[in-house]
Parts: C-alpha cells; sequence; structure tokens
C-alpha cells in the first residue's frame, strides 16, 4: 500500500514536468505497457497477498490507474492546445506589415504616359471623353473634311471592317465631330485611346499605338493659345521646367493652319543628341486651328467661334523616355518587360 501512494505521487512528479507529446507516449508505455508496465506490474505483484490484502491493494491499483489515466489525458489536452498555440502564433498575420510582393506590379509605361498627360489636361479643366474604337467612316474621315476618294485618305492605311462602311479608327481626331454635334462651345476636351493603321510592323512601327487628342472650341482660340496650351503640358510631361515649342508648317485636312508640332529635345536639352539627331528638337504630334468645314459640319458656326486641336502618339513619347528601342514590346505580354518599369 505504501508502495502505490509513492507510485502515485512519482508518476503525478513525472506527468506534471511532461511538454510533448513524445515524453506523454513514454510516460504511457512506462506505466500502461502490457509487459512490463508499472500498473501491470502491481497488478501481477497480487498473486503472492492475501484475499483480503489482494482486494484493498487491488482496489488502489485500480484507482490508480484510473487517476493516471485521468491525468494522462488531461496532459494530452494541453499539449494539443499548446502546439495549436505555437502554430497560430507562426501563421499569425500582421495586416498592417508591409506586403513582401509590392515590387511584383507595375504600370505599363504607355499607362504612365496616358495618366499623366490626361491629368495635366484635367489639371486645366479639360473634359476628358472616349470615343469607339470601332468607328464609322464618317467621324473619322468625312467629318474631318477628308472626303472620300481625297488623297489624303491615303496618309493612313485602315483596317476595314466587311460592314457598313465600319473602319477601326485611325487616329483619335474621329472624337472631335461626335463630341461637338452633342456639346455647344465653349468647350475643352482631351482624348486618350488606341487607334489602329495598317502597317507592317518593326521596331518603329506598330499596327496599334495610343493617341491623345486635345480639342478647344470658344471665342478667338488662336495659334498663341495653342502655343502656350503645350508648352504648359509639355512642361508637365516631360518633367523639364521650360519646354519649349516649335510649329512647322504642315498640312492635315480637319485644321487650317496645320502644323507639326516639335518640343526642345528633353534628352540633351538642345545641346545635340541622337534622339533628335543634332537638331535640338523632337518631334511629338499634330495640331492647328479647326477647320471652319469641321465645325460646320458640326453645326457649329465657324464666323462665331474658332478651335483648337492637338493629336499626338504616346508610344514614341514612352520610348523616348524609358530608352526602349521596339516599340513591339509595349504589346508584347512579356512580363520580363513591364517589371524594369515597376518601382
Ligand atoms: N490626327 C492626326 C494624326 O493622327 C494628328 C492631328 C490631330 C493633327 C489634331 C492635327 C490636329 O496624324
Amino acid at each position: 500500500m505504501k508502495d502505490i501512494e509513492q507510485i502515485k505521487k512519482e508518476a503525478e512528479k513525472k506527468l506534471n514536468a511532461i511538454n510533448t507529446q513524445e515524453e506523454l507516449d513514454a510516460f504511457l508505455i512506462e506505466y500502461f505497457g502490457r509487459k512490463s508496465g508499472v500498473l501491470n506490474n502491481i497488478l501481477k505483484s497480487l498473486k503472492d497477498l492475501s484475499i483480503e490484502e489482494k482486494k484493498e491493494v487491488g482496489k488502489k491499483a485500480n484507482q490508480l490507474k484510473e487517476f493516471l489515466q485521468k491525468k494522462a489525458e488531461e496532459k494530452k489536452q494541453v499539449i494539443f492546445q499548446n502546439k495549436i498555440k505555437i502554430q497560430e502564433e507562426k501563421e499569425k498575420i500582421d495586416i498592417t506589415a508591409p506586403s513582401k510582393y509590392h515590387k511584383t506590379g507595375g504600370l505599363h509605361p504607355l499607362d504612365y504616359i496616358n495618366q499623366k498627360a490626361v491629368s495635366i489636361f484635367e489639371s486645366m479643366g479639360f473634359e476628358v471623353v472616349e470615343g469607339p474604337e470601332v468607328e464609322n467612316e464618317f467621324y473619322n474621315f468625312d467629318a474631318l473634311n477628308i472626303p472620300k476618294h481625297h488623297p489624303a485618305r491615303d496618309m493612313q492605311d485602315t483596317f476595314w471592317l466587311d460592314v457598313d462602311s465600319l473602319l477601326l479608327r485611325t487616329q483619335t481626331s474621329a472624337v472631335q465631330v461626335r463630341y461637338m454635334q452633342k456639346n455647344l462651345p465653349p468647350l475643352r476636351i482631351v482624348s486618350p485611346g488606341r487607334v489602329f493603321r495598317r502597317e507592317s510592323t518593326d521596331a518603329t512601327h506598330e499596327m496599334q499605338f495610343y493617341q491623345i487628342e486635345c480639342l478647344v472650341v470658344g471665342k478667338d482660340i488662336s495659334l498663341a493659345n495653342l502655343k502656350s496650351l503645350l508648352e504648359f503640358f509639355f512642361s508637365g510631361l516631360l518633367e523639364k521646367s521650360q519646354v519649349k515649342v516649335r510649329f512647322r508648317p504642315s498640312y492635315f485636312p480637319f485644321v487650317e493652319p496645320g502644323v507639326e508640332v516639335d518640343v526642345s529635345c528633353f534628352l540633351c536639352r538642345q545641346k545635340g543628341c541622337s534622339v533628335c539627331k543634332n537638331t535640338g528638337w523632337i518631334e511629338v504630334g499634330g495640331a492647328g486651328l479647326v477647320h471652319p468645314n469641321v465645325l460646320e459640319t458640326a453645326k457649329i458656326s465657324s464666323r462665331d467661334f474658332s478651335g483648337l486641336a492637338f493629336g499626338m502618339g504616346l508610344d514614341r513619347i514612352a520610348m523616348i523616355k524609358y530608352n526602349i528601342d521596339d516599340v513591339r514590346l509595349f504589346y508584347s505580354s512579356d512580363l520580363r518587360f513591364i517589371k524594369q518599369f515597376s518601382k
């Protein structure tokens, strides 16, 4: 009997010191093992005792067994809960911690230029207007003073669709009359978007590219307004404090006069480099004063109102700015290309 008390104390002490499932398993074998477990040994030793003693010791032994089973079960629960706690601690997510993955995304360089260009016009109160990529012949050509069979149509090789004089727009200028038919002057809009031309592709030509169009119609709009507007715009877009703008006479059927727009080279600051071919100027787009025929087509009086229009391609600007030597990379869906621009 004394032994059993002793065994109980010892076992309890051992159990209390146990921290892991492995230790508990070893304990269970030590006490409950069939062959030489402590409890079985007690029961085996009963045979040498008198009947009275057997009864008493047997009872005590069973009590001890139940007691230890209960304690072991409790211990098992504690170990299990601890394990979960440790696991939770490991997997804890701190939603305020900076992301490990913040470097994987990046704006496409064309998106960057586009968003920046649009936001500069917005800061001047321009409305952002979008037109359809599948356009009809009227808005893309006729309404822009480019009649059928006029050689000017050949300036822009066109993807025609099989139905209803539909085409893929060749220029964002197609939004001009669309918008003016529905809105009275004074008006100022900016319209970015994708345009298409039937070209064979190479490092500097794609059959799709991005343009941004700007249109202002009001009283006494002049080339001086156009120039100051473009100087402000390009100084913001190219992040140079003073970009100079130069006009060269040119021909676009929907403007009169029409000009080619150059900006002072933003790479070499007009000292001469390969991009500006040592001229100090980079050609960026076309512009002019809206042709009276275009205003009249939109039912706006060309006597009372005048307008300015400007259009430029974004791809070339992005290529110069980011030193990209092949325009096709923009449309290649190649992640390695995009990743260069992630901040
Ligand atoms: N739409 C012309 C082009 O794609 C550019 C342009 C826009 C010229 C507005 C004059 C005025 O070439």
